[in-house]
């Protein structure tokens, strides 16, 4: 099947059914999107989820970076919840984790730094695959690995590099709380997605799932509730 396109004027689903008709129909292609949120509240599932649904009912190809966690633990969860590396999913999904990003950087010069060598292994897989998704899970995490020690001329490099992709791509962020102050990744994304774990009465907790930026979209900025159910997310209005 062919890719989704790159240089298309289309959408990427958000993948969350419900979702897509809050942001003015889905997220335009080629955009840099933010997932920005408190721990456990689905960012990485959202993220793979994405690249999952493109997969399957479009054929493109997408690139998870993994720089928080094993490909074990991210894969296996997915399996448990509905989205296994079938035949189609090992065909589209690149998942690379850090010792997997670490071997293919001899390939691409070990005399240089840890992000040059990324960005050149990243590029590499864009062409090769005709990647048209891209996923970096964590910013936070990408940072420190880069020990960039100016964090403004980290994100203007970095954000500056993706555009040069083509890719539609999503940044996992985090936030202690989402009263936290707006850093310079939220100006600079073109969409902007915060996830939170919000208190029900005195004993319960929802996840909840809001739009606060997309680029040239009449998008609703409600709070909805983020539910996961038979292999995949919706949204219902927030308790
Ligand atoms: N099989 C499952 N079905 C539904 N939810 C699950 C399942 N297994 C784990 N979870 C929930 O998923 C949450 C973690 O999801 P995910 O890793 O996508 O979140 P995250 O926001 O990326 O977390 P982190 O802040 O650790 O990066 C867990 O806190 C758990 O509550
Ligand atoms: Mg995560």
């Amino acid at each position: 099947m062919a890719d989704a396109g790159k240089k298309g004027n289309g959408v990427v689903s958000t993948a969350v059914m419900g979702l897509d008709e809050e942001v003015g129909g889905g997220i335009p292609e080629g955009s840099i999107v933010l997932l920005s949120g408190t721990p456990g509240t689905y960012k990485s599932s959202m993220a793979f989820s994405i690249l999952h649904d493109a997969a399957h009912k479009k054929g493109s190809v997408g690139i998870f970076l993994l720089l928080e966690q094993s490909m074990k633990s991210l894969l296996g969860q997915q399996e448990r919840m509905g989205r296994p590396m079938d035949a189609t999913a090992k065909d589209h999904i690149i998942v690379s984790d850090v010792g997997r990003i670490r071997a293919a950087m001899d390939k691409f010069g070990t005399d240089k730094d840890w992000m040059t060598a990324l960005k050149a292994y990243v590029e590499y897989l864009v062409n090769k695959r005709e990647a048209s998704l891209l996923v970096i899970d964590s910013l936070p995490v990408l940072e420190i690995l880069s020990q960039e020690k100016n964090r403004r001329e980290f994100l203007f490099d970095l954000f500056e590099w993706i555009r040069s992709l083509n890719t539609t791509t999503f940044l996992i962020s985090e936030k202690k709380s989402l009263d936290m102050d707006y850093g310079e990744e939220e100006f600079l994304s073109d969409g902007v997605f915060q996830l939170t774990l919000s208190p029900v009465g005195e004993v319960d907790l929802q996840r909840r799932i809001r739009c606060i930026k997309m680029r040239g979209m009449p998008h609703n900025t409600s709070m909805f509730a983020l539910d996961h159910k038979d292999g995949s997310f919706r949204i219902v209005p927030a308790i």
